[in-house]
């Protein structure tokens, strides 16, 4: 019941995100990481990344606390690992299925070719870079 309702609403904000893509200030395809993270992410991560968005409540498994990604890895921001997960779930052998799979979702937004979807990936890595938390 729970999980249907869940479903139901994650569906709901990715189609939103989608729409999302067509308002102005994000077509362009240069829009930074920050205002792609905005965009695609803050709804269920939060503007702050810290998984405490407004639809963060509907999963099963919170979204993910995104300035912590570093702590988890010994302080080492692993960009090529975060890659992965953001555009396709890397090489995880489980896990939810409640994270949209942001590499499909770009390239089926018109206009986007690979190397415009690799441009985006990249630069919300490089924006998730940005706001994890120092450790000590
Ligand atoms: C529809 C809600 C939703 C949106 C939108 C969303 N996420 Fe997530 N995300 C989740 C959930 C739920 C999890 C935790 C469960 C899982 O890993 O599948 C997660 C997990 C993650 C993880 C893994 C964290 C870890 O500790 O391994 C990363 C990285 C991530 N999201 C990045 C992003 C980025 C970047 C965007 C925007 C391009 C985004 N997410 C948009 C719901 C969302």
């Amino acid at each position: 019941m729970r999980t249907a309702i869940g479903t139901a609403a994650a569906a709901l904000t990715i189609a939103a995100a989608i729409a999302g893509a067509q308002a102005p200030s994000v077509s362009g395809g240069d829009g930074s990481g920050r205002e792609l993270f905005v965009a695609y992410c803050a709804s269920c991560h939060g503007t702050s990344g810290r998984g405490d968005g407004p639809a963060a409540d509907v999963f099963r498994t919170r979204p993910a606390d995104l300035t912590k990604l570093a702590a988890k890895t010994n302080g080492i921001f692993a960009a090529d690992t975060v890659s992965r997960v953001v555009a396709g779930r890397g090489n995880r052998a489980h896990g939810s299925v409640e994270m949209p799979v942001w590499g499909e979702v770009f390239k089926r937004m018109p206009g986007l070719d690979d190397s415009a979807v690799k441009a985006r990936i990249d630069a919300i890595v490089q924006y998730l870079r940005s706001i994890q938390e120092r450790s000590s």
